[in-house]
């Protein structure tokens, strides 16, 4: 469903509408949750159900109402939770769990409340929480059933104010509207299957994007990555007949005091390679591009927000499979940067195409710093489940930058530990290094091994594998497929930028 999002100053006893959405607080009355402004006849019901406590507005809990008011006859109530727990995440979750129920309510019309205390317990604005919630959560990913044939007509919401101190404006909805299109753009690419989605395609679309938004975009062919010399992104991709290519977008920004790179494993399917997966949930490899979905949905919402910033996005793309060419588990291959890397199992495939990526970045761009994300480990998924990525980092300082960046847009980040000693067990044996550990701490190994293609550049690995799709009980958050995780991480951290020294 396509959501569109208007902006109405008109008082609320002005409008007519088929139904009205507003958050109530927890064990609270309609004062407390900033409604005494609502039209007597809407507020008649809501009260006798939260005196009843049928609902209470505990958060995730809803309550559809009707008002026999003609002007407005429907009321959904949205739980918003505990007053002092308030924040811009918590409404976005609860404008989420609206856009869920958008599509279920029998409404061409609606409207939605907002009130000076949503207003004051949100920073960013108000509108742009709100209408990232509302365009998160009304995300469908539809396109291969016959249903989405039946014409899923686009539907429209006004956002309304309550009084004047909930004031907002088309500009804070229009900001939130753009993050939200392009973490669901992420998510539709990562939602794609692996027959529909090759390393061409993501090449494509990046093009397309460097078209609309006037980026340079370079993608470099199998025969240029041979003459670079880059034998671990040219490994993976010999067992696949679909050619690798690797993508670089450049953002550049006249007032632009540094440069960031942003780096996204592109991997459209990750069988194991020789080095097999076991077949249960292999499907869900065609995920293993989801680094290279934030990139793009990243540089797609940047090219309509310009911050102040250089940006290269770059995707190494492949498919990762077996086949009679298929690089064998005890190969040696010479990275770009140089270094011998002996291949102990080929499912081990991300940190070779990223660390190829990652040392043409620093040669070609010396940015000053850069982002990969990456489903980099079935570990991490392990150690921190669904609810955090994990972060590996040789620079504390822009370390704090992404964690808070992780915590305004609700992408959250959590460090893990980098001692030397866990890099140990990836020294080389034939070779200067292999890419598989011995099996303990494998998410802090893999972001280790990575560190090998950086030099000393300040640089933050998110490892995604366990926030990349299949998130549950988040408002915002599809019940399963792809999450578009990192988009909003990389605007943020963009858009707040704080120079390193
Ligand atoms: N794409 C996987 C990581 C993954 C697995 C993400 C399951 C999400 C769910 C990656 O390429 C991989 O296979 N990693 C191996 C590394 C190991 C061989 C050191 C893994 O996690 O098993
Ligand atoms: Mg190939
Ligand atoms: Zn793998």
């Amino acid at each position: 469903m396509e959501l569109k999002i208007e902006y109405s100053k008109d008082p609320l006893a002005k409008q007519k509408l088929d139904a009205l959405i507003v958050f109530v607080l927890e064990d609270s009355d309609l004062a407390v949750s900033g409604l005494k402004a609502l039209p007597a006849p809407l507020k008649k019901n809501i009260t006798t159900s939260l005196k009843l406590k049928v609902f209470t507005g505990k958060k995730d809990k809803h309550q559809q109402l009707f008002s026999g008011y003609a002007n407005i006859p429907q009321i959904l109530a949205i739980g918003a939770g505990k007053k002092d727990e308030l924040t811009s995440e918590t409404i976005r979750r609860a404008a989420g769990k609206a856009g869920k129920l958008l599509s279920v309510l029998k409404a061409n019309k609606v409207g939605f409340v907002v009130t000076s205390v949503l207003q004051n317990a949100s920073d960013p604005d108000i509108g742009q929480v709100l209408a990232e919630g509302l365009t998160l959560g009304s995300y469908e990913f539809n396109q291969y059933k016959e249903s989405h044939n039946e014409k899923s007509k686009p539907k429209s919401i006004k956002i309304l104010c309550c009084d004047p101190e909930s004031l907002t404006s088309l500009r804070a909805l229009k900001s939130g509207k753009i993050r939200a299109d392009g973490t669901n753009m992420a998510r539709t690419l990562g939602n794609t299957p692996a027959n529909d989605l090759k390393p061409k395609d993501l090449a494509a679309e990046a093009e397309k994007i460097a078209r609309q938004h006037k980026m340079e975009c370079t993608i470099l062919e199998e025969k240029e990555m041979k003459k670079l010399g880059m034998e671990m992104l040219l490994g993976v991709s010999k067992g696949s007949r679909e050619p690798a290519k690797l993508i670089v977008m450049e953002y550049l920004h006249q007032k632009a005091e540094q440069t960031v790179a942003i780096v996204g494993k592109g991997v459209t399917f990750d069988s194991g390679g020789i080095s097999l997966k076991p077949g249960k949930n292999m499907d869900e490899m065609k995920f293993d591009m989801c680094g290279a979905a934030a990139v793009l949905g990243a540089m797609k919402v940047i090219g309509r927000v310009n911050p102040k910033i250089n940006i290269i996005g770059v995707i190494p793309a492949t498919e990762n499979l077996p086949g009679g060419d298929a690089q064998r588990p005890g190969d040696i291959v010479t990275a770009y940067n140089g270094k011998r890397v002996e291949i102990l199992n080929t499912d081990a495939e991300g940190r070779l195409i990223l660390g190829d990526a990652l040392s043409y970045v620093v040669k070609e761009f010396k940015p000053d710093a850069i982002l990969d994300l990456a489903t980099l480990t079935g570990a991490c998924i392990t150690a921190l489940g669904h609810y955090v990525s994990g972060a590996i980092t040789n620079n504390e300082e822009l370390m704090e930058q992404v964690r808070k960046a992780g915590i305004t847009s609700g992408d959250r980040v959590w460090q893990l530990p980098s001692y030397p000693e866990y890099g140990e067990s990836i020294k080389g044996k034939y070779g200067d290094l292999q890419n598989i550990g011995g099996g303990d701490s494998g998410t802090i190994v893999g972001g280790l091994f990575l560190e090998h293609f950086v030099d000393k550049t300040p640089w933050v690995h998110l490892d995604i594998a366990g926030t990349a799709w299949n998130v549950k009980h988040i408002g915002y958050q599809p019940n399963s497929g792809a999450t578009g995780v990192g988009v909003r991480l990389i605007v943020d951290l963009m858009q707040n930028w704080k120079p390193l020294n």
